[in-house]
């Protein structure tokens, strides 16, 4: 059998030990081949694919971005669809195809095998917003990056006794944030999933202020207070009615410092947090949702990807994965919110 590997959507620590994990268990325990589709579903459409034989995927395990190449191309459009990804399938003797990739990757992949495309999914992203999986790979490696940023981010502030802000990824859920502002002990903690008022944001700053702190506060980028949601809305001025400057962290800052009258700087993280190098979990994750793809595979699971249950991974339907995203419970922003201040 011979089984053709794609990874889709932003890239993420970790795609490459997916690789390499389905890759040496197919080869040793089933015999099986293996291509790789170059740069995502624009590989599939195209029939862009390399051969992956043993040695290709030596040492991989550590790299971070994919050695494959990545894209956002959706598999159904630009001349795409079930019909001609099936004919370059045919072409190329491959039988299935390992998908891996985020919510639109899944979606696409649940798409084609209802269309009759042999295919199973493995979730990425370090957001960990996708259902039916308790955590994805590379949002570990973020949280690291994260952490190690607001570390170095509050020995300055104190310096300086500033407020200083940073911006970490999450266009949907704030888990990157969450974890990251509990772990470096954020005095704020700002998620999409809690909408907050200016008030209260420059009350918890203040309060870290009056306790002799040099206030730190971590903003998912997909936050927005009230206020903003408003002017988003209107005219494309940010929430205090300016020219909108960027990020949240940047319209946040000059707010904050007139409220509080505490200087502020703010930092955007943005895409460090997915390069480089995969944390030890994330490797191990990530190798162990590879291998278990190839279980999928030669047990004829189609429609299907592999998941985290606690400690085990599963197999679940891919739609069990879609439609709705893991948002950050209530319970769990209630405990950080005690840190706060
Ligand atoms: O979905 C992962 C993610 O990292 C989001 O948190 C972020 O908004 C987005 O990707 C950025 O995507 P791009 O690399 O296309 O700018």
């Amino acid at each position: 059998m011979k089984i053709g590997i794609l990874t889709s959507g932003g890239d993420c620590p970790g795609l490459n030990a997916v690789i390499r994990g389905a890759v040496l268990k197919g080869i040793a325990v089933h015999g099986q081949k293996f291509m790789g589709y170059r740069g995502g579903w624009r590989g599939v459409v195209e029939g862009d694919a390399i051969e992956l034989p043993r040695r290709m995927v030596r040492g991989i395990g550590k790299l971070g971005g994919t050695i494959l190449g990545t894209s956002r191309t959706n598999p159904f459009e630009n001349g795409g669809g079930p019909d001609v990804i099936g004919r370059h399938m045919a072409d190329l003797g491959i039988d299935a195809i390992i998908a891996i990739g985020g919510e639109g990757t899944l979606a696409a992949a649940k798409r084609l095998s209802d269309a009759g495309i042999k295919v199973v999914g493995v979730p990425k992203t370090i957001d960990n917003d996708l259902d039916a999986t308790d955590y994805t790979f590379g949002f570990d490696t973020a949280i690291e990056i994260a952490t190690e940023a607001m570390d170095r981010l509050r020995t300055s502030g104190e310096s300086h006794h500033r407020c200083m802000i940073a911006e970490v990824m999450g266009r949907h859920v704030g888990w990157i944030a969450l974890h990251s502002g509990m772990a470096s002990g954020a005095h704020v903690i700002l998620i999409p999933e809690q909408q907050v008022s200016m008030d209260q944001i420059a009350g918890w700053v203040k309060l870290a202020d009056e306790r002799g702190r040099a206030p730190l506060v971590v903003v998912a980028e997909g936050f927005t207070t009230d206020e903003m949601q408003q002017a988003h809305s209107e005219n494309g001025l940010d929430a205090f009615g300016r020219p909108r400057l960027g990020g949240i962290a940047n319209q946040l800052a000059p707010e904050l410092e007139a409220r509080t009258g505490i200087e502020t700087r703010a930092t955007t993280l943005g895409h460090i947090q997915r390069g480089g190098t995969p944390t030890g979990f994330d490797r191990v994750l990530a190798t162990r949702l590879g291998m278990a793809a190839i279980d999928s595979v030669v047990d004829g699971q189609w429609g299907t990807m592999v998941s985290l249950r606690g400690t085990e991974i599963v197999h679940v339907e891919l739609e069990d994965a879609l439609g709705q995203l893991k948002v950050v419970p209530q319970h769990r922003y209630d405990e950080a919110r005690i840190l706060f201040g």
